[in-house]
């Protein structure tokens, strides 16, 4: 028998390195490499690729120096890069704490302090959840499935959810489940279920589909009370108040996911029950961690709560990370800002600022915009096609996706960092810090506008690229 000696193994990469800064080409190459090449080759073909550096907050540069507005980080971005006083807050941890760093044996003050803060903000609108309790985890789809997990645990005889078109609330199993895309679902099946999807907005269409399901076979409805990565859709007044005055005539739970709304984004703390609804269950993420660390929360009534984590079986759901302290530093202080800097109306009167002034592009610019959207500090581009469907020698299906990535280009390439949107087609979306500047709003619209005025038409989107480059982007589409 051989017995294999070990060595002790050498690391490719330091860390001083990474501080000094590794040379671009070997970031990029460390990337393709070993992380998730095609995506990488896609945003490089499309010049955006980066990488990005900070200048302030709430500006960046790439690696050609040039300068971007930061409107990227899918609304996970709420005070810009780095903000010191997060950054401070941090750091004094970090030099002076005496906490332990995953206190999940024991009791922690800021994990106690992050909960009793959640609870008393939504309490404060929603006076209904004033006893309501907090699970803490490290992400969106992990707030979902907690989400669901304590909806079925409440209500064990109903065995199916009901989601909505275009809805996205992450990628994990039952998060997918709920994320009725094709592309994301299809290999992926069989999926968690049963989930029935219904056309987001309609009340008379869910009354219907709950008189032919029953409603005692549904045990939650999950809403997104603004559809984010849908592209910033709005839905009819009435719905979200009337949806939830039809489940709770039955019993249904109703889970508002505002982990893309909640917290200020939308201009409001819970954008759901602005609009009119009391949800059961809240699922929480992007800006609790302060645009530094992964933190997801899900808040729920007592007695959901109960039923899912009672006595000895409190451990039924868990995991290792959520309510660590650092991210509960982190979670702690940004609610702080989000309450001491008054950002909740800030992002309100700036939303409205900024809705106006994309407006005015689009009214100046009919055939580059087909429609532009908003919600507090949450925009939405959405852009004439580029091509008709059949003309481009390319699958059908991808000409909505040319559209939203060129339009992803011309931003960067007039000095925009924006986000893609993941259950839209040719939409591009907005999401600035919460506490932007005046000087840098203004010119982040007067930025949209120079990109419109550039282009006058979205397909002359088209020309921004080399043959090179789209030689490059047909290789990866193929
Ligand atoms: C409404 C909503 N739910 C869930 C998620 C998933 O969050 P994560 O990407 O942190 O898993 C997102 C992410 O965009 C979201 O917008």
């Amino acid at each position: 028998m051989t017995v294999a000696i070990e060595r002790s193994p050498t690391l490719v990469v330091r860390s001083g390195d990474l501080f000094d800064g590794l040379p671009d080409g070997e970031a990029r190459r460390l990337e393709r490499a070993h992380g998730n090449r095609d995506l990488i080759n896609l945003i490089d073909v499309l010049g955006l690729a980066g990488p990005m550096r900070t200048v302030t907050p709430w500006e960046l540069e790439d690696a050609d120096g040039h300068h971007l507005i930061h409107a990227g980080g899918y609304a996970a971005v709420p005070f810009g890069e780095n903000y010191p006083p997060l950054r401070d807050a941090m750091i004094r941890h970090l030099n002076g704490g005496r906490d332990t760093g995953f206190p999940q044996q024991s009791i922690s003050a800021w994990r106690g302090a992050v909960a009793a803060n959640l609870v008393a903000l939504l309490a404060a609108v929603a006076p209904s959840h004033a006893d309501s309790r907090v699970f803490f985890s490290s992400s969106g789809a992990e707030a979902v499935e907690a989400a669901i997990k304590f909806a079925k645990a409440h209500r064990p005889k109903a065995s199916s959810f009901i989601t909505f078109e275009r809805a996205y609330h992450g990628k994990t199993a039952w998060a997918l489940a709920l994320t009725p895309n094709e592309e994301y679902q299809a290999p992926f099946r069989p999926l968690p279920g049963p989930v029935h999807t219904l056309p987001y907005g309609d009340l008379d269409a869910f009354e219907h589909a709950l008189r032919k399901l029953g409603p005692d076979t549904v045990a939650a409805v999950i809403v997104e009370p603004i559809q984010g990565e849908g592209g910033v859709i709005r839905p009819p007044a009435g719905f979200l108040s009337g949806l939830g005055a039809r489940c709770r005539e039955h019993g249904i739970l109703v889970i508002a996911d505002e982990i893309q709304t909640g917290l200020g984004r939308a201009g409001h703390w819970f954008a759901s029950v602005a609009d009119g609804l009391d949800p059961d269950i809240v699922t929480l993420a992007k800006p609790l961690g302060g645009g530094i660390l992964p933190v997801g929360a899900t808040i729920a009534r007592a007695p959901i709560y109960q039923s899912m984590l009672p006595g000895t079986a409190s451990k039924r759901h868990s995991n290792t990370f959520g309510g660590g302290t650092l991210a509960m530093v982190v979670a702690q202080r940004s609610l702080e800002l989000l309450v001491d800097e008054d950002l909740v109306a800030k992002a309100r009167r700036d939303g409205e600022i900024g809705l106006e002034r994309l407006r005015a592009s689009a009214e100046r610019y009919p055939e580059f915009f087909e429609e532009v959207r908003g919600a507090g500090m949450l925009f939405a581009i959405k852009v004439r096609p580029v091509a008709p469907e059949k003309r481009l020698p390319i699958d059908p299906e991808l000409v909505p996706l040319l559209g939203a990535i060129l339009a992803l280009r011309a931003l960067h390439l007039h000095g925009i960092h924006g986000c893609f949107s993941l259950t839209a087609q040719r939409v591009v979306r907005l999401t600035p810090a919460l506490n932007l500047p005046e000087a840098l709003r203004d010119q982040l619209f007067d930025r949209v506008d120079a990109m419109a005025a550039h282009h006058k038409q979205a397909w002359r989107m088209l020309g921004s690229m080399s043959p090179g480059r789209w030689l490059r982007l047909a290789k990866l589409a193929l």
